[in-house]
Formats: C-alpha cells, sequence, structure tokens
C-alpha cells in the first residue's frame, strides 16, 4: 500500500493526483475526512464498489455513501432534491451530514445495497475534497475499517486494518470529529434521523423545524432503517460496559480492584476518584463533566488501543443523551453490547 503524507493546510496537490488516478483506474483508495477515515472507490463502479465490500469484509447489503465535491455532481446521481433536502445542504454542506434520496439510474445497485435510495454527503476537508475534484467522480467511502471494527481516526488505524488489501492511504492526521456523520432520509414526509452524528437534531430541527428519529434506534426488537445499525459494529475486542452514574463507577473500581485482569475506565478528566489504583487498572481521562466532545473525538482511537494493550474489560462512563451526547451514547452502547453496569449487578444477584 502506496502511503501519502500532508496536512490538511496544504494538501500535496500532486500526490493528491496519484491517488485520484489510482481511483479512475478502479483502485481503493483511503483518506481522511472531518468525521472519520474513509475507504474510497470510484462510486458509478460496481467492480470498484464490490472490492469496497471484499476489502472490509463488509455485508453487501449493507450500503455506502456517495462522497461528492460540489452540488453539480449531486444533480447526477438523484432523481430529485427535496425542498427539505435542499435546506439541510445549504445549512451544513460542506459537513458531517449525509442525506438519503431517491437514487438516479446511474447509481449502481452495488452503491446502494439494492435499494432504490441513495446516501451522499459533501465532506467538510480539505484533501477529502480536492481528491474528489482531482477523479472526477463521486467517492464511495464507507468508514476505513475492518467490517465490526471501531471506525479509523488516525492513519494508523487504517494501516492496522486495510494494509495489504488496497492501494493507497492519504495520511492527513487525525480526523476532527471523530465519530461518523449523521445520516438523515429525506425521502419520508419528515426528515428522519438514521444514526446521529456531529449534526444534532437540535442543529437539523432548527433548520426544518421537526425531525424524526428512526424508533428501530433505541427498540432492540425494531430493525433500524439504515442497514448498518443492525450490526454490532464498534465493538473492541475487550468486553465494555456503561457506568451510569458515580456509584457505578465507584462500585466498577471496588470490582476491578479485586480483579487479576487488566481493566481501563473512560472517565471524565474533573471526576475525582481516589489513587492510586492498582496495576491493572487503566485510567484514560476525556472530557468533562460539561463538555464531552474530547471523549467523542477520541472514543474509537481509545477503543482501539485499548485492544493493543490487550485491555480484557473497559468501562465507560456515560453522557447526558442530548446535542452530540446522543451520537457519543449510540456508539458507545454499540460498542458496548448495550450492556450496563447496573443490569450485570441484576443479574449476579439473580
Ligand atoms: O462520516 C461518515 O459518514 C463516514 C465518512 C468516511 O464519510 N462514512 C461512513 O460510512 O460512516 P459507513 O459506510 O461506515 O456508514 C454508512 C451508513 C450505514 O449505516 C449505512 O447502512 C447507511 O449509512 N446507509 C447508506 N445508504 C443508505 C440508504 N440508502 N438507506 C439507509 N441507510 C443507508
Ligand atoms: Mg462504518
Amino acid at each position: 500500500m502506496k502511503i501519502w503524507q500532508m496536512t490538511p493546510e496544504s494538501p500535496d496537490q500532486k500526490m493528491i493526483e496519484e491517488a485520484a488516478k489510482l481511483l479512475q483506474r478502479g483502485e481503493l483508495v483511503a483518506f481522511p475526512t472531518e468525521t472519520v477515515y474513509g475507504l474510497g472507490g470510484n462510486g458509478l463502479s460496481p467492480e470498484s464498489l464490490l472490492k469496497i465490500f471484499a476489502a472490509k469484509g463488509r455485508p453487501v447489503d449493507n450500503p455506502l455513501i456517495l462522497h461528492i465535491a460540489d452540488k453539480e455532481m449531486l444533480n447526477d446521481l438523484v432523481v430529485s432534491i427535496s425542498p427539505t433536502a435542499e435546506q439541510l445542504m445549504k445549512a451544513f454542506w460542506p459537513g458531517p451530514l449525509t442525506l438519503i434520496m431517491e437514487k438516479a439510474a446511474q447509481v449502481p445497485l452495488e452503491a446502494t445495497g439494492g435499494l432504490q435510495t441513495v446516501a451522499i454527503r459533501m465532506p467538510e476537508h480539505s484533501i477529502a475534497l480536492q481528491l474528489i475534484r482531482a477523479a472526477g467522480l463521486p467517492i464511495a467511502a464507507p468508514s476505513a475499517n475492518l467490517s465490526g471494527k471501531p471506525s479509523p481516526t488516525v492513519a494508523k488505524d487504517v494501516e492496522e486494518d486495510l494494509d495489504d488489501r488496497i492501494a493507497g492511504l492519504i495520511d492527513g492526521g487525525n480526523t476532527q470529529i471523530g465519530l461518523e456523520s449523521t445520516v438523515v432520509d429525506c425521502t419520508g414526509a419528515l426528515p428522519m434521523i438514521l444514526r446521529p452524528g456531529g449534526i444534532t437534531r437540535e442543529m437539523l430541527e432548527k433548520v426544518v423545524g421537526f425531525v424524526e428519529v428512526d424508533p428501530g434506534l433505541e427498540n432492540e426488537g425494531m430493525s433500524p432503517k439504515a442497514p448498518g445499525m443492525k450490526y454490532t459494529h464498534y465493538s473492541p475486542e475487550a468486553q465494555v460496559t456503561i457506568l451510569e452514574d458515580k456509584d457505578d463507577l465507584l462500585e466498577a473500581l471496588e470490582y476491578a480492584k479485586k480483579s487479576q485482569k487488566k481493566i481501563a475506565f473512560f472517565i471524565p478528566e474533573d471526576f475525582l476518584i481516589q489513587e492510586p489504583l492498582g496495576m491493572n487498572i487503566r485510567l484514560i481521562r476525556e472530557g468533562t463533566a460539561s463538555d464531552w466532545t474530547p471523549l467523542g473525538m477520541n472514543l474509537y482511537k481509545n477503543l482501539r488501543e485499548m485492544d493493543r494493550e490487550k485491555v480484557v474489560e473497559i468501562f465507560i462512563q456515560a453522557v447526558p443523551e442530548k446535542g452530540l451526547g446522543v451520537a457519543i451514547m449510540n456508539r458507545m452502547k454499540k460498542a458496548a453490547g448495550h450492556c450496563f453496569w447496573k443490569d450485570r449487578k441484576k443479574e449476579e444477584l439473580s
């Protein structure tokens, strides 16, 4: 795999053109976006699209996002643009918002997992935008991880997962948001959030009024409308358990102190706890009780780091489910397979 290094402040046009050539030839190139690294391929070529699924080990019924650099590209990919979609694009593109619209005939079914709708996003990242422009193509790009692993937010994580499976990787440093884009379905009467992300429900509602949230996201009996949300994504090797309050934390710390296992705790910087803790305990401090942005930004990176350190259990302090907290908790619950400390205690007692 060829690796190009550059910064978002000064993207190297020559290197980007080299990468774009690979994309035009049907090869796969991973690149940074403002959310997570994407695994790019020609979004209009069935062969390239199938290569993406193969490289990731991704089920072919899980549709991809087409990344565009300008609105002209969009016109060729969808049948029509609803007024709601138009308003959302105006407010949030380029940015971490993916819109689902009815697909045009030229969009291959390989991109949409057989659906008649297509997911489209204009990323807010200089390298991503220049790469799409240089290729002159919509770039299909799922997160650049092996299916089932946390999304990569640094180039090293892409390398770890995909090194011998893809042609190239543009290393553009850390991604800023660290969580995948918000996915909004614009094909119904009301816009509906299918995946929470960096653009929050509150932000969307300021622009278009009421926005629905896919009921399948919260009800375990219902299947989510975004095929990707039904898979146990984002799971590290370690068992993840969510702590809901300070009592949970103190109890889990007691449990960890008595254990021989290597156990990690992800807690806010301003949570005071009695130290030192046992040698088997690893503390990751991110964010504060009032600003949990850094927790979201580094969540995947930290989960992956814990795997490297062979941590066997991870406890994560929950954040309030408002604003960006909705997206963070959504990923956290997936990483934990919905395992909460309180449920574990109940099980042990019964
Ligand atoms: O931030 C992001 O969105 C990143 C970067 C690289 O842009 N990409 C990303 O792609 O997260 P991926 O493939 O990992 O997630 C795409 C999500 C999946 O949950 C998929 O099921 C959903 O979007 N999706 C795609 N097309 C859809 C469609 N037509 N209808 C419903 N859901 C769709
Ligand atoms: Mg993904």
